[in-house]
């Protein structure tokens, strides 16, 4: 597949470059300033001044990182970024880089100062204005700036930092060492809405649905008089990628369902009806259930089923495709961490690998269309609902592409089994969203492990099914923690479990966190 050529992510509208030093926020230093209506990317640090100079910044913010300034290696501040005439933000480490260029007095503490640190304003400047003088904050760092740079001024300090902030208003250098864009930070979203506003004189007109007209006009512009073929899995990226290239070129885009049967209940009727029967999108709509089933026939193996999985995903979907005529383009809803991660805004995406199952191989003969490289998960969302797209698709939880399949755990993936794990998700799902929990959860879902447990039910010893419930809370996916179902709640789950489903006899909870365990079970 040949990568988008057009790398550009936005020209048209007022940009804030975050230049990335490694640090755990990054990406949601970018999110928060887009939060802000300003269109944001975050590019690594050594980008280079001429990608930085393309962009035309408004205003250029250094990320936090993990290194010390002093460490042999450490990434420097980028030479001449500070003569491009933007303002400049540092944000921790980005600060402490600033400090060391300009002649600031810079140290490693004995003690660093992580997590809420109580900050004493002493000046608020043009940085700190319309905040209160004494305010928490969320501080992660060992290197700390005992005195600013001449001709800057401190702003205040912290029990750990002598200068917490510093400004110089001539030049349009700005340093914090706390991390305005986490939630712990009250005041850090004005912190940055003054930089953004005040310092880099940013109107604040972006906003995720503000592009929608502007990516209809670049995918007419990229697809011309072509035709386009979209794989729909039922998730909220592929969905909306859909519907906006739908927007842009009409019925010379074709979408294709591959039910493979591993989904949960309904999910592939609810595709079906969303856009072939109220947007009228041209849609294959295949039930390849039987084909993916006799491929897990016997299989046990976590990876072995992914692989067979995908490979008959492929096959499928290339089959569907060659009985379409003069098809040149793939729709794809590469989002932009999927950028990020592949390592910035150039080059094709590369989806993680074992996220590859229900991908394509790059052999197809498509051009990309990636409506969605620029956007983040939860703009793609706001895309979405703005399009029209049922709340339950833009809202569904991430769902992996193997399906239920690798939901039996240590077991092969029979009709029966996958059965049974449907029912048994479609109450915990019922559950979830009845007691206003669903969008809290970064998923939930149903594990039925190869094994049986006695029970009894009305006088009956019973040898039944065990069905694991796991439920998680994260951004990300990268960790996550156990959700605190509550108590009356998951007795309800249980209970109707094993009174509706004649074979499960026992429920139990996932307790464990990633790291050490990871989401799924295998
Ligand atoms: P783990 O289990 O590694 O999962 O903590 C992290 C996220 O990835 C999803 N996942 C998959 N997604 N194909 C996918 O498309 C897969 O093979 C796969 N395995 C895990 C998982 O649901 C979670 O969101």
């Amino acid at each position: 597949m040949a990568p988008r050529p057009d790398s550009d992510l936005s020209t048209t509208t007022e940009e804030v470059v975050v230049l990335d030093f490694g640090g755990q926020y990054s990406q949601l230093i970018a999110r928060r300033v887009r939060e802000c209506g300003v269109f944001s990317e975050l590019l690594p640090h050594h980008v280079g001044l001429e990608e930085i100079k393309r962009r035309r910044p408004k205003g250029v913010i250094l990320s936090g990182g993990p290194a010390s300034v002093y460490e042999e290696g450490a990434p420097p501040l980028p030479p001449e970024l500070l003569e491009l005439g933007v303002p400049v933000l540092g944000i921790c480490y980005g600060m402490q880089l600033l400090a060391r260029a300009l002649g600031g007095e810079i140290e490693r503490a004995e003690v660093g100062e992580f997590g809420r640190s109580q900050l004493t304003i002493t000046r608020k400047g043009r940085l700190l204005a319309g905040t209160p003088s004494e305010q928490t904050c969320w501080m992660s760092h060992r290197d700390t700036v005992f005195s600013p740079p001449p001709g800057f001024t401190a702003l205040g300090s912290s029990t750990a930092s002598p200068v917490a902030a510093f400004e110089s208003t001539e030049r349009g250098i700005y340093g914090i060492q706390f991390h305005p864009e986490v939630v712990h930070t009250p005041y850090g979203q004005q912190v940055l809405t003054n930089f953004l506003s005040d310092v880099c004189g940013c109107e604040r007109t972006w906003s995720a649905t503000s592009v929608i007209e502007d990516q209809i006009e670049r995918i007419r512009a990229q697809v011309g008089d072509g035709r386009a073929i979209c794989g729909l899995s039922g998730g909220v990226d592929s969905s909306v990628a859909a519907l906006l290239v739908h927007r842009a070129i009409g019925d010379r885009l074709t979408c294709v369902f591959v039910d493979h049967g591993l989904m949960r209940k309904n999910e592939g009727a609810q595709v079906v009806e969303a856009f072939r029967d109220h947007f009228q999108v041209p849609l294959v709509a295949v039930d390849a259930s039987d084909r993916f089933l006799a491929r897990l026939k016997g299989i046990t193996d976590p990876e072995e089923k992914r692989k067979r999985i995908g490979a008959e995903f492929i096959r499928v979907f290339e089959e569907e495709a060659a009985k379409l005529d003069d098809v040149n383009y793939l729709v794809q809803g590469t989002l932009y961490s999927d950028v990020i991660e592949s390592g910035g805004s150039t080059g094709a995406a590369t989806i993680k690998s074992h996220h590859n199952v229900g991908g394509l191989p790059d052999d197809l003969e498509f051009e990309l269309v990636e409506p969605l490289r620029a956007l983040f998960k939860d703009e793609v969302r706001a895309v979405g609902a703005e399009l029209g797209l049922p709340e339950r698709l833009v809202w569904r939880q991430p769902f992996p592409g193997p399906g239920l399949a690798i939901r039996i755990v240590g077991g092969e993936a029979t009709r029966e089994r996958l059965d049974i794990l449907r029912e048994a998700d479609a109450i915990l799902q019922d559950e979830i969203r009845q007691a206003g929990l669903y969008r809290e959860l970064w998923q939930s879902f149903c594990v039925l492990p190869d094994i049986r447990t006695v029970g009894v039910q009305g006088d009956v010893r019973t040898y039944g099914n065990v069905i694991a419930i796991r439920a998680v809370t994260s951004d990300d996916a990268m960790t996550a923690d156990w959700a605190r179902l509550p108590y009356d709640l998951l007795e309800r789950i249980a209970a109707r479990m094993i009174g509706e489903i004649r074979s499960v006899g026992r429920v139990v909870l996932d307790i464990t966190s990633k790291p050490p365990g990871t989401i799924e079970w295998e």
